[in-house]
């Protein structure tokens, strides 16, 4: 067991004892290894450092009840950078090798898993870039696949705190028929600015309206956007370019199995007012709620300030018990690392 004080922890970058690395040559992907280092050598003429051809994921293992490790969807993340890698040029890294590359990740560095009961868990970071040398504009000859982890601490101790939101109307996140849709890094970088803005004027998120007419809701920064009518109707926008987070496909599922109807439509930005609760959803805190969205002069109020709405409480009780293995995986989402606690 390593000596961290997981208490301690945040969602910070440590190192770990190792990363693994695949790379793709002529059609081919390598057999992978892992290594220690985690700097890696990279030509000046890569594809992805001129031309970002490079797609990440993000999602978590978790030291269960019953001492097992458990990775919480991971084919759905493997199946979202299968269709970022298609959409921007780059080979696929077949499903059975980057399952076995996360088990021989996460059991190289099992001594890094937060225990159970900390409410910490492993984050794990999966890495897509083209390696290869290419000055004209053109997919890579090479690409290199990696996977890191890093502990992660449990992010709201003592409760879910609610947040405030910004729109800016002068700024745009993704394209209409762009690259929105896919986790490709460049869509972070076209959020950096106005993500700093917000921070700098106290808001801890910013919400993106559609790019075209910026009527309708699309999804914050890095989470997707989930309402809760005052008609206890759980309502999340559809649109081509928000990234369909696991996350609220997770919530969607367990709300429907609590008998809620559940809506995937265009959201117009004034149904808000309506709502009685707003979360922001994604892997790192499951959901957070957002009690004030501020557009301009217009402030409004989505929810209580001082916690969590009932509803998605109770939605991230349950997403949080299912991933810690504390309850039933009736949906079968958890990939279990095989271990000597793999009975
Ligand atoms: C733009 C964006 N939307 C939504 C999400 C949430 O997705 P997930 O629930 O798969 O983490 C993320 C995080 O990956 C994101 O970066």
């Amino acid at each position: 067991m390593q000596n961290i004080d997981w208490d301690k922890l945040g969602f910070k970058y440590m190192d770990t004892r190792c990363h693994i690395r695949y790379t793709w040559r002529a059609g081919v992907w390598g057999k992978g290894e892992l290594y220690e280092s985690p700097e890696m050598g990279i030509h000046i003429a890569a594809g992805c450092l001129h031309y970002g051809q490079a797609a990440f994921e993000g999602l978590k293992a978790f030291r269960c009840r019953d001492g097992s490790v458990r990775i919480f969807r991971p084919q759905d993340n493997i199946g979202r950078m299968a269709m970022t890698a298609r959409r921007i040029c780059m080979p696929e890294v077949p499903e059975a090798l980057y399952l076995e590359a996360l088990d021989r990740v996460i059991q190289a560095n099992e001594d890094y898993i937060p225990p159970y009961g900390t409410g910490g868990s492993l984050y794990i970071r999966p890495l897509l870039i083209g390696s290869g040398l290419q000055i004209g504009i053109a997919p890579s000859p090479e690409y290199t696949f990696l996977i890191m982890v890093i502990p992660v601490g449990a992010y709201y101790k003592g409760g879910l705190k609610p947040v405030r939101a910004v729109v800016y109307d002068e700024y745009d996140r993704a394209a209409p028929q762009g690259v929105g849709h896919v986790k490709v890094a460049g869509n972070y970088a076209a959020s950096l600015y106005a993500h700093e803005k917000a921070k700098r004027e106290g808001f801890e998120v910013e919400l993106y309206l559609d790019a075209k007419e910026h009527r309708y809701v699309e999804e914050f920064a890095t989470s997707n956007f989930v309402g809760i009518t005052k008609q206890g109707v759980y309502v999340t926008p559809a649109s081509h370019s928000i990234l369909p987070s696991i996350t609220n496909l997770t919530l969607m599922q367990l709300a429907r199995d609590m008998g809620m109807e559940v809506e995937a439509r265009p959201v117009l930005f004034d149904e808000i007012e309506n709502m009685a609760e707003v979360g922001a959803c994604g892997t790192a805190v499951v959901v957070t709620p957002v009690h004030e969205i501020v557009r301009g002069e217009r402030v409004i109020t989505t929810g209580p300030s001082d916690g969590c709405g009932p509803v998605l409480q109770k939605l991230y009780d349950r997403v949080r018990a299912i991933q810690y293995g504390e309850a039933p995986d009736a949906h079968g989402w958890c990939h279990l690392v095989p271990g000597q606690w793999a009975h």
